[in-house]
């Protein structure tokens, strides 16, 4: 058996260096997030756009009043992040803004306040961290009822819920900003790039609709169409807007119980929190909300169609995503045939997806 092994696997030089060189890779690239968190911290993307959007490591160990003796160390910072491509390096030595580091200067403006520094700052904190560490205990465990995530398990708090303003306020807080900046940011290419899916619309719920950005935006872009926005108490008593804003409605409450009645349903970046029963159920009362399908009722999904993208950096992102699901939350990312399945348990007679952006796909369902 051993010398049948041995037959089957055995690696060139090549083969074995590669090898090696990817397990370095892939067992260091946890460094990445910690740079790019120090980057931050350090304020390097505000302090290269206020330098005019390029700057040496001397320029910035100046501009951040860091001590002299930093300067090499910077420099290598800056040059692992270039080669992870956050910032782009020039044949001056100095490091330019590229698309993804303009999304790290404070007050930056790309369709409303788009700064993503919150995003970094979680994803790379101990709390997102100890929780994947904890990964494989997790799995060897055999819960009784309710399986919790990787995070409740090691925490003992939930995301989003009193428990995790209880243990640590301001990580609390500091996951709101994070989700806020990544769901702000994305409904602008869904207005100019799907306008289908508002035509003839006059009424919508963005349901889970947080502070109301998203409907903001829909009304901004729209104004014949009235949005109703419901989200939970706790989240509608934080944002203190008027129960009605221009065409904008505010409602208080829980998307299990009852959707406010409209057109159209929204559903931008919620169901991938929840698992396939819950999300059945979610889908369920949006079901009730919206007319027939033949009177225009549908439901607007937004969230990542695994696969959707089939190669590369796009494709790792939509796993990874999932990951941070698994590792976060009780939901999961979903190919296509767990959407289909999910619509259709919900009572649902079809779907389309609209349109791909990025890594998620924009889906019509229809009653
Ligand atoms: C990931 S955020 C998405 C926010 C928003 N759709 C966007 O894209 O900007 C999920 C939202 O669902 C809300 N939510 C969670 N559970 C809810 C419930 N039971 N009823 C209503 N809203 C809920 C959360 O408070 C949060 O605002």
């Amino acid at each position: 058996m051993a010398g049948q092994a041995e037959k089957v696997f055995v690696p060139t030089d090549d083969e074995l260096l590669q090898a090696q060189s990817n397990l370095w890779r892939h067992s260091l690239c946890y460094l990445t997030p910690m740079s790019l968190r120090c980057a931050v911290d350090l304020g390097v993307p505000t302090a290269i756009h206020r330098l005019g959007g390029a700057a040496s490591p001397s320029e910035l160990v100046a501009a951040l009043s860091l001590p002299a003796s930093k300067l090499p160390f910077l420099a290598r910072l800056l040059r692992q992040l270039a080669t992870a491509g956050v910032f782009t390096s020039t044949d001056a030595g100095t490091y330019r803004l590229n698309p993804l580091s303009y999304l790290l200067v404070d007050g930056v403006l790309i369709d409303g306040d788009a700064s993503q520094t919150a995003i970094v700052r979680a994803a790379a904190s101990r709390y997102y961290v100890e929780a994947a560490m904890g990964l494989a205990d997790w799995f060897r465990k055999d819960f009784d009822g309710p399986v919790p995530s990787p995070f409740e398990d090691v925490h003992g708090a939930a995301i989003f819920e009193e428990s995790m303003a209880l243990l640590d306020p301001e990580m609390d807080q500091l996951i709101h900003d994070a989700v806020a900046a990544h769901d702000h940011m994305g409904i602008g290419p869904v207005l100019r790039q799907c306008s289908e899916l508002f035509e003839g619309l006059e009424t919508l719920t963005d349901c889970g609709g947080g502070d109301g950005t998203t409907a903001r935006s829909i009304v901004e872009a729209y104004p014949h169409i009235k949005c109703t926005v419901l989200d939970l108490p706790k989240v509608m008593d934080k944002v203190l807007l008027p129960a009605e804003e221009g065409a904008v409605k505010y409602v208080s409450g829980d998307l299990f119980h009852v959707v406010p009645p409209a057109q159209a349903v929204l559903l931008k970046l919620v169901l991938h929190f929840w698992s396939d029963e819950d999300c059945i159920k979610i889908l369920a009362q949006c079901k009730k909300a919206v007319p027939p399908r033949d009177a225009g009722g549908k439901v607007i999904v937004i969230d990542i169609v695994l696969g959707s993208v089939s190669a590369g950096p796009m494709l790792e992102t939509q796993h990874l995503m999932d990951m941070l699901m698994l590792v976060m939350t009780r939901g999961r990312q979903r190919e296509e045939k767990d959407w289909s399945d999910i619509f259709t348990k919900a009572g649902f007679s079809g779907y389309k997806i609209v349109k791909k952006l990025g890594a998620r796909a924009v889906i019509e369902v229809y009653p």
